[in-house]
């Protein structure tokens, strides 16, 4: 993850900016660009955003926060995702979590792993109730997920992890 305000990310940032014009309509697609850049949407980059496209800050933090596809927060460089909805809940969706969240040393109230590698959230649905319980990781989907096959994929993840 670059250092927030680095002159290369804020290029790219400007170069959406100068593509769709400084206007309301580029909004979205720049926030998308800074939050790949990041993987998150840090607040002094919503305000340098606000004054490029000659917003108010509350109109771009207004759309920040209502689209789920946007974060606030700093996450890891890998994200788990995991459905707790009914099919999973009732296919054991809770062990599997716990599972995750143990093996990468997440602690009670904890998200985001203190070396930034891992952030483990909760779901309410991911649309492949057939594969209960199922977990995201990085945009990957796996169904009929085990605490211990969950741990197997972690276990290759985590070879990556340098
Ligand atoms: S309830 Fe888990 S995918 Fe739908």
């Amino acid at each position: 993850m670059p250092p927030i305000g680095e002159t290369s990310e804020l290029e790219r940032i400007n170069q959406v900016i100068a593509e769709y014009g400084n206007n309301q309509s580029a909004l979205i697609p720049v926030l998308q660009q800074v939050q790949e850049v990041y993987h998150y949407l840090p607040e002094e980059i919503l305000t340098y955003v606000a004054t490029a496209l000659n917003l108010s800050p509350a109109t771009v933090y207004g759309v920040a926060t209502f689209y789920a596809q946007f974060s606030l927060e700093a996450k890891g460089k890998h994200v788990v995702r995991v459905c707790d909805g009914t099919a999973c809940h009732v296919r054991g969706s809770t062990p599997v979590l716990n599972a995750i969240r143990k093996k990468v040393g997440l602690t009670a109230g904890m998200k985001t792993t203190g070396d930034r590698q891992f952030t483990v959230e909760t779901v309410s649905c991911l649309g492949a109730c057939g594969l209960a319980p199922a977990v995201v990781i990085d945009d990957r989907i796996y169904g009929q997920m085990t605490p211990e096959a969950v741990s197997i994929v972690l276990d290759e993840l985590m070879k990556e992890v340098d």
